[in-house]
């Protein structure tokens, strides 16, 4: 049998949900777009999805798949998802505030909702799991989303009196560790480079005005929540994908470098200084080749070997979050794994996965790089942006009509890791 693998004492294992995915009965940017787009979706399920996959998830035709809705309902099941995360080892959980919630209209403030999330922090302390606060996970209230979103300078200002508001109601006991924004690499490139989340635009000038705000508010976030609270940890969350060459000549290896920066690096590159720890997100890997008359990506085409998928026909390859790590390492900082995980509904792979990556974040540790936790994506199947609700991310299943959870078997595996820091190859 191969060599047990061990984990440092201390080691945070968990998982991470985000605010609009799983609570329910939001009213924000998203809840309208989703109402403005489902028809819409439902439509272009046929020319998005491979045949393997509308057949397996005939659900992606209708337009309810595509409205959030009750999504989990974790906004009143919390603290009965918290005790399956601790039935099941876990000791952190990362999740966000709703920021439509808590400022539902500028600068006015309902103290229900800092209530209700003062709950759930309780909920967590009680059970010894250690919370991660996102502060925006994409979703904006409307009256952001009025005044032009991040496109618009006055949002970073508008965001400084939110997160004022979160460091005045919280303590660092209550919020130990921090991270006021999740993704922005995936928000621009979704909604202004692919066009495919809101505000559905392709359009560079627009893309990197929103980039330049949204680090804005990160770098004043990063001083606000300090100025509050000196021991707190504060970082961001970052995606990242393993790039690599579809035939190895120069062009492509010009390509890669040039996608492989602005992918991964140049994000980091500029808060590096504001950060006291980096979030990894790793779930999967393109290979890329550049073509003369335009590919899917514009010159590029990405040609994965797609030996290894999942239910979105991502190509899974787990030795790329190795590979990640230590190139992250140069920035010395900790680094938390803050998601990494798969669609499976029939959870036939995401134990394998899960393995996998543990391996490869292992050998990384033993090389040298400081990473110090590891949280799942997702603890609940939840509402997947603009493909709803058929592609399954949870540890535990969830059937969205009767609010029922149901804990996969690989949430089992993943169980005897937290609970012994020890990982079987
Ligand atoms: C996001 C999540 C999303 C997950 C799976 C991450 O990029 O932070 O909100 O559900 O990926 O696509």
């Amino acid at each position: 049998m191969a060599e047990e693998l061990k984990f440092p004492k201390g080691f945070l294992w968990g998982a991470a949900t985000a605010a609009h995915q799983v609570e329910g009965d939001n009213y924000n940017n998203w809840s309208v777009w989703e109402k403005e787009n489902a028809e819409r979706l439902a439509r272009q399920a046929k020319t998005l999805w491979q045949p393997w996959q509308q057949k397996q998830f005939p659900e992606m035709f209708d337009p309810q798949n595509y409205i959030s809705g009750r999504a989990a309902n974790h906004y009143h099941l919390f603290e009965k998802d918290f005790d399956i995360a601790q039935s099941l080892g876990h000791n952190a959980h990362r999740f966000s505030l709703e920021w439509s919630r808590i400022e539902p209209e500028r600068g006015k403030f309902d103290e229900k909702e800092i209530k209700h999330y003062r709950s759930v922090l309780k909920a967590l302390r009680e059970r010894n799991i250690r919370p991660f606060v996102t502060l925006w996970h994409w979703t904006s209230p409307v009256w952001v989303v009025e005044q032009g979103g991040w496109e618009n300078e006055k949002t970073v200002k508008d965001f400084e009196r939110y997160v004022t508001k979160i460091v005045q109601s919280f303590s660092t006991e209550e919020i130990p560790v921090w991270m006021p924004v999740n993704e922005p690499g995936t928000f621009i490139g979704m909604g202004y480079v692919q066009g495919m989340f809101p505000p559905n635009v392709k359009n560079v000038f627009r893309a990197n005005k929103s980039f330049k705000h949204l680090m804005d508010a990160h770098r004043r976030a990063y001083s606000i929540i300090h100025e509050h609270h000196a021991k707190a940890e504060v970082g961001l969350s970052h995606y990242a994908t393993c790039v690599q060459p579809y035939r190895n000549g120069p062009v492509n290896r010009l390509a890669v470098w040039g996608l492989d920066y602005i992918r991964n690096w140049r994000f980091l590159d500029s808060v590096k200084d504001d950060v006291d720890f980096i979030g990894i997100q790793y779930y999967h890997r393109d290979v890329i080749d550049v073509v003369p008359r335009g590919g899917k990506w514009g010159f590029f085409d990405v040609k994965n070997p797609n030996d290894w998928v999942n239910d979105l026909n991502w190509d899974m390859y787990p030795e790329g979050i190795y590979q990640i790590l230590k190139r992250t390492a140069r920035y010395k900082k900790p680094i938390y794994i803050t998601e990494s995980g798969l669609a499976d509904r029939d959870d036939r792979k995401r134990w394998e996965f899960i393995r996998r990556n543990l391996y490869w974040i292992h050998r990384a540790m033993s090389e040298g790089v400081d990473i110090r936790g590891y949280f799942h994506w997702s603890l609940l199947d939840n509402f997947e942006w603009d493909k709803g609700f058929w592609p399954r991310f949870g540890l535990v299943a969830v059937d969205f009509k009767t609010d029922e959870r149901h804990i996969r078997p690989s949430a089992r595996h993943y169980k005897q890791v937290c609970e012994t820091n020890t990982l079987i190859p």
